[in-house]
């Protein structure tokens, strides 16, 4: 709080303190002997001050380390297109119209640090954490609808093809399609990622998807299958590489000032919250597997469903409080929801909340940003930072930690429905799935772009295989053929005509 002196300058009500509580009264100099040194060891507010600032970094995200937040709400439509949504989900936070779930949204890129340009080519992060009144839920999604791989055993190698080379710390066409040209089910992603859609203008213009099936289990316990979209009202704008560069020129940080700005003056971002519906099962008239992440459910067979508005209408006070504390996982469902059998689903749902308990703290979920709205009574105690217990506060008997007890202590709750039983049966083995279809979707998205966004996507593939080999650019112009023809030999004249121009230019 501030008050205005006579002469005009703002005079503080506040006091400067230690985190002892201690008031400061100098905090230009050190304790030393004379006023040139040494200084002395019992200066406790400058080894506090010194030592919590060496302190002041975490570990950043091994991926997705740069990103921007924002506060807002979801509210529900309570249905599904015309259809009232109780029918296949009991999920709460959905079912009566205008109810609003306060939200926190995180952006993000995926492959560099936490400073570096947000103007790179790269899948964009497009993580939610709703609290609602049944606890959180966390929608880890990204912007292109589809991932690289569909096993989670595979995630390191990708990430680290794209990662900057262990020994230049540079990131490397030549490592990138030595992985992706030996990675057929990428194609798809690729063929996204290198045409426009791979450098969104913002964040608010851009898609978010959850990529996955999870499952919408209703009262009696039956699950649909269920794919997440959310539309920006704002439209979906997407950038050329040259675009890109001349923003980058004077900007590495325009997609979080944008993000910022707009919220700060009002202009609140917004999308549409829909979703597609398949029927459980494994659907063998389709020529690809509902639950493989490589692959779109093509919105003409599954239209997308409105469900609700996501907005978001306030920014974080404390960007490394919020926005770097944020911890997302695609384990945290609600009542009405359920996971799919989806391997990449499963191997994602272990280690979001492994990695946050090394880069936050086994008590991560203490913190304000992650704590969920509603009353937290767990026997998970102790550790490193523990910050309260949280059925003591509520009045339940200190000497309990376990479950079950006679005394007035956290007791099991009743269910809120029927549980979704899934029967599962089968060989326990290590096999690819059987409908893969690396090429149908790729090609169908070539043909589908517009004639530029086409244009832009040969251009940027041969800029960036013109780097790599001939063994690894005949293996990709074999995938690509695979995927379309056209698009195969459009990469293979351009970079013909690339070899054709050093030749020339070295001769
Ligand atoms: C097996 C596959 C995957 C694994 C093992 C994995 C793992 C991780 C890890 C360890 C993080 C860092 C989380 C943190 O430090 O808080 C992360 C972040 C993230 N991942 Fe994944 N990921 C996988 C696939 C995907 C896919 C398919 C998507 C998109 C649908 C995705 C979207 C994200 C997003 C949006 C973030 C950033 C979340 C945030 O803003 O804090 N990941 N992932």
């Amino acid at each position: 709080m501030f008050t205005k002196s006579k002469d005009g300058s703002h005079e503080s009500t506040h006091t400067l303190t230690t985190r002892q509580g201690h008031p400061v009264t100098d905090n230009e100099n050190n304790r030393t002997v004379g006023d040139r040194g040494p200084t002395v060891l019992e200066n406790y507010h400058f080894l506090e001050k010194i030592s919590h600032f060496d302190r002041e970094r975490i570990p950043e995200r091994v991926v997705h380390a740069r990103g921007a937040g924002a506060h807002g709400y979801f509210e529900a439509y309570g249905a599904v297109g015309d259809e009232p949504i109780v029918r296949y989900t009991r999920a709460r936070l959905f079912q009566k119209k205008g109810d609003r779930t306060p939200v926190f949204v995180r952006f993000s890129t995926v492959i560099h640090g936490g400073h570096s340009p947000e103007t790179l080519r790269d899948p964009r992060g497009f993580a939610i954490k709703f609290y609602t009144e049944d606890g959180n839920w966390d929608l880890v999604g990204n912007n292109l609808q589809v991932f690289f791989i569909r096993d989670a055993i595979k995630f390191p190698d990708v990430v680290h093809a794209f990662k900057p080379d262990p020994v230049t710390n540079r990131q490397d066409p030549r490592r990138i399609f030595d992985f992706i040209a030996l990675t057929p089910s990428a194609m798809h992603m690729i063929t996204w990622l290198f045409s426009p859609w791979g450098i969104p203008a913002s964040y608010r213009q851009m898609r978010g998807s959850g990529v996955h099936a999870y499952k919408w289990v209703n009262q009696e316990g039956e699950a649909v299958l269920v794919k997440y979209h959310f539309l920006p009202r704002h439209g979906e704008v997407n950038l050329t590489g040259d675009q890109a560069a001349a923003i980058q020129a004077r900007s590495f940080n325009h997609a979080t000032q944008d993000l910022f700005d707009a919220i700060a003056r009002g202009d609140t971002p917004e999308w549409e919250v829909c979703v597609q519906i398949m029927e459980d099962g494994e659907h063998p008239e389709l020529d690809f597997d509902p639950l493989d992440a490589t692959k779109i459910w093509p919105p003409e067979k599954f239209p997308l469903r409105p469900i609700g508005r996501m907005v978001l209408d306030r920014n974080p006070t404390n960007y490394f409080a919020e926005v770097e504390q944020v911890a997302f996982g695609t384990g945290v469902l609600v009542d009405g929801m359920d996971f799919s059998d989806d391997k990449l689903l499963q191997g994602r749902t272990f280690s979001y909340s492994d990695t946050q308990r090394y880069r936050i703290g086994p008590n991560y979920l203490q913190l304000p940003i992650n704590q969920p709205r509603v009353k937290v009574s767990t026997n998970q105690r102790d550790g490193q930072m523990a910050y309260r217990v949280d059925s003591v506060e509520d009045g339940a008997d200190p000497h309990v930690n376990y479950e079950p007890s006679h005394r007035n202590a956290p007791r099991v709750a009743k269910p809120a429905g029927r549980p979704h039983e899934p029967a599962v049966s089968g060989r326990v083995q290590r096999r690819t799935i059987a409908r893969t279809n690396d090429y149908g979707q790729a090609g169908e998205r070539y043909r589908a772009f517009e004639p530029w966004e086409r244009d832009e996507l040969v251009k940027n593939l041969v800029e960036a295989l013109s780097q790599c080999d001939r063994t690894i650019q005949e293996r990709m112009i074999g995938h690509l053929t695979q995927c379309d023809q056209d698009y195969g030999r459009r990469v293979a004249e351009g970079l013909s005509s690339r070899i054709d121009e050093s030749a020339r230019t070295s001769g």
